[in-house]
């Protein structure tokens, strides 16, 4: 089974970049299933039911969250009708929605679990037993199985790395906005990734316009983030999977950006 997973999508630049390069992912990757992070994709925070939609229609299969999934009150009026969409599953008991799903599509079926990390977040649950749960829950449906882990701190993240190893097919981390240059089979046959990287504004700070980033650095004053709409990356994950034992055979980097960018 082949898997695109797409770093979080960040407003504007991030969503108009994910419908115009879909049809090149689909050409060059030709994924089966395409999972992407939408925490960030209504103007930086959260989602709504229309960009949810249009990921759809563009070819997204599947949405992950993070710590920015509530920021977007809309959610609330639909998140528990969606299928096809999970936030960290870590959360308080009680929340809206769920962590984890099965995606079919175009003949396969991949589990999806969305998790959140415990340094510099948030409190939550322990994402790690919850993975633990999870995981065990949807392998008696298929052995293909994506974690996004939602994460700041690269320790935690390789962590949950190697204590998923033979249990994931994937575990990509998410947040930070940038790509690390990590991507590796785990011996247990798990790929990992421990940042997927952004998809949105590439010359901001994570996506935000510098100058109040650099204002809120520069004084400590309170700042009003804004989305960048300056030239766009894209960044994500591609894997291939042994649908017979879930174990990865590939795993690459996605990244290209407005100036590097030649249409094939
Ligand atoms: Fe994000
Ligand atoms: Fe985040």
């Amino acid at each position: 089974m082949r898997v695109v997973f797409i770093g979080d999508i960040v407003g504007n630049v991030g969503r108009d970049t994910v419908k115009r390069l879909l049809p090149w992912i689909e050409e060059k990757y030709h994924p089966n299933i395409i999972i992407a992070n939408g925490e960030n994709a209504a103007g930086g925070r959260g989602i709504n039911a229309a960009i949810t939609r249009d990921l759809y229609d563009w070819g997204v299969h599947g949405i992950t969250m993070g710590n920015h999934t509530w920021d977007n009150r809309e959610i609330f009026d639909f998140i528990d009708d969606e299928s096809r969409m999970v936030r960290p599953a870590n959360l308080p008991a009680g929340s809206p929605g769920k962590g984890s799903m099965l995606i079919k599509a175009n003949g396969k079926e991949l589990g999806v679990v969305n998790l959140m990390g415990r340094t510099f977040l948030p409190p939550s649950d322990d994402p790690f037993r919850t993975a633990d749960e999870l995981i065990a829950e949807l392998r008696k449906k298929t052995k293909c199985i994506l974690v996004d882990f939602h994460a700041e701190a690269t320790s935690e993240k390789i962590a949950m790395g190697w204590y998923l190893d033979g249990r994931a097919s994937l575990v990509v981390g998410t947040h930070t906005h940038v790509q690390t240059h990590d991507n590796r089979i785990l011996p247990q046959g798990t790929a990992y990734v421990t940042d997927a990287g952004m998809t949105g504004p590439r010359d901001g700070v994570l996506g935000m316009e510098r100058e109040g980033v650099l204002r809120k650095f520069l004084t400590g004053l309170p700042s009003r983030f804004v989305v960048d709409e300056g030239k766009w990356t894209l960044n994500g994950v591609f894997v291939e999977i042994d649908e017979a034992t879930g174990h990865a055979q590939k795993v690459q980097l996605i990244r290209t950006d407005e100036d590097s960018w030649i249409a094939t």
